[in-house]
């Protein structure tokens, strides 16, 4: 098993240009098998998760040629089948994509229950009544989930989430892309991923309107063709980094980013004190000093994302004053990181929904141990600002969702390195 090792306490300064969003690249390849011909998609990250995924869609048929670094070209002209590969499809959790995607191309799937962070219970009950919704019957079992065409056939539906769901979202609409007749999702999710997902199925000829808004309509075709998509940047790659410089201090211009993603995030790290500067496609943060305390709740989109929990935990924990931040979409999302933060100095309670943050000048460096992606991204935030070493182990949780984030790290002054156990 790898580790990271830090030596904290320089600021960072440079540049640091972000990758293509994870949580839309694992919904973007798996819609190309909507597509009976090649599907080039540009901007991919090279990270685990993707890597997988990968390696589940060409195991099922799909033709998949590396163009180039970032650059996938997906060819499922000929794929058939409907039982995608179970131990990969157990490493992580989108997979479930496929559940929707095959039902809408074949009328069947047969797909193991997904994998990946296992912060909180994290059921699929509006994916399924999505799937039911659209004519389909479905044969849970204790590790799969089987679909088929019910009595009626597939066809269009209404449907109205009973909880703000990113993958229900999602899933529903690859579903109801090929499916006959109109889709509307009610209550649906409005994060900047959903958006991409359906601007990539719609330049691959689908009907979709009203993404980005609690209200999604799919009007069904027949078939999708081939074509080419350019998938944005990564939200939280993005406010990690803002929230890194904000915690160790420094000044570094975030490239590749749209600044109307970040908002919920950079006014939050304005609040604490940071500079905060907004350009077309970049962001510089300017941090100087120490952070002020503030109150964060997490939203589903436009407000402060839940995956951005754990990073402004850190920022709060250097802050001066009380901070109190509350979770709302996974209730046990703190205990995945905030034992670990504990061990480096910060003083954190946790009450019910709320984690009460007293800010501490500084941090010290310590063996730590990451529980989650996101967890481990703070704990990498943590061991930057900290003084002396941190050590942190399981970072292929970090390393499902960063790309080259010892690169970039490294060029912005940090010393971390990876270290082979
Ligand atoms: C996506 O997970 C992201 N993962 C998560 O990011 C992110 O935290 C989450 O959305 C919220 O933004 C991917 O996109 C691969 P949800 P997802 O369905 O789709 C409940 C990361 O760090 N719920 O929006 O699984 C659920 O329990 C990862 O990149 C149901 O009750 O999240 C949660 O409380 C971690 N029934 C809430 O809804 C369902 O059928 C939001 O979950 C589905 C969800």
């Amino acid at each position: 098993m790898a580790r990271y090792e830090i030596t904290g306490g320089q600021p960072l300064n440079g540049e640091v240009t972000i990758s293509g969003a994870k949580n839309a690249a694992v919904a973007i390849l798996p819609a190309a098998v909507l597509v009976a011909g090649k599907c080039r998609v540009e901007n991919v990250p090279d990270i685990s998760d993707v890597r997988i995924l990968l390696d589940i869609l060409e195991d099922m048929g799909v033709q998949v040629t590396h163009v180039e670094p970032g650059v996938v070209e997906l060819d499922s002209t000929n794929v058939t089948s409907t039982h995608p590969n179970p131990d990969l499809v157990r490493k992580m959790r989108a997979s479930y994509y496929l559940m929707g995607v095959l039902l809408s191309r074949f009328g069947e799937a047969s797909v193991a229950l997904p994998g990946g962070c296992n912060f909180a219970s994290r059921p699929i009950d509006q994916h399924l009544k999505g799937f039911r919704a659209l004519g389909a019957e479905v044969a849970e079992t204790e590790d799969y989930v089987n679909l088929f065409p019910g009595p009626d056939g597939l066809h269009g539906s209404r449907i109205s989430l009973d909880v703000v769901s990113v993958g229900a979202t999602m899933n529903i609409i690859m579903a109801a892309c090929l499916i006959p007749g109109q889709t509307v999702i009610e209550n649906a999710a409005k994060e900047p991923h959903i958006v991409d997902l359906a601007n990539f199925l719609n330049t691959m000829g689908a009907h979709i309107s009203g993404a980005g808004t609690d209200t999604v309509k799919i009007r069904g075709v027949e078939k999708l063709r081939g074509g080419t998509y350019t998938i944005i940047p990564d939200q939280i790659e993005a406010g990690t980094y803002l929230a890194a410089v904000a915690a160790a201090g420094g000044n570094v211009l975030v490239k590749n980013v749209i600044p109307k993603h970040m908002d919920c995030i950079t006014s939050k790290l304005q609040e604490m004190g940071a500079r905060v500067l907004n350009y077309d496609d970049s962001i510089r943060i300017i941090s100087e000093g120490r952070l002020r305390n503030t109150t964060v709740k997490t939203r589903p989109y436009p407000g402060f994302p839940t995956d951005m929990q754990a990073q402004i935990c850190v920022c709060m924990s250097l802050a001066s004053g009380v901070s109190r931040l509350t979770e709302n979409v996974y209730e046990t999302r703190f205990f995945g990181y905030c034992s670990e933060l504990q061990n480096m100095g910060a003083e954190i309670l946790i009450n019910g929904k709320t984690a009460i943050v007293t800010g501490q000048e500084k941090l010290r460096g310590a063996s730590v141990t990451a529980h989650d992606l996101r967890a481990g991204a703070a704990l990498v935030i943590a061991g930057l600002a900290a003084e002396g070493v941190t050590r942190i182990r399981n970072i292929h949780f970090v390393e499902r969702g960063y790309e080259n984030i010892i690169h970039k790290l490294t060029a912005l002054g940090a010393r971390i390195d990876r270290v082979e156990d």
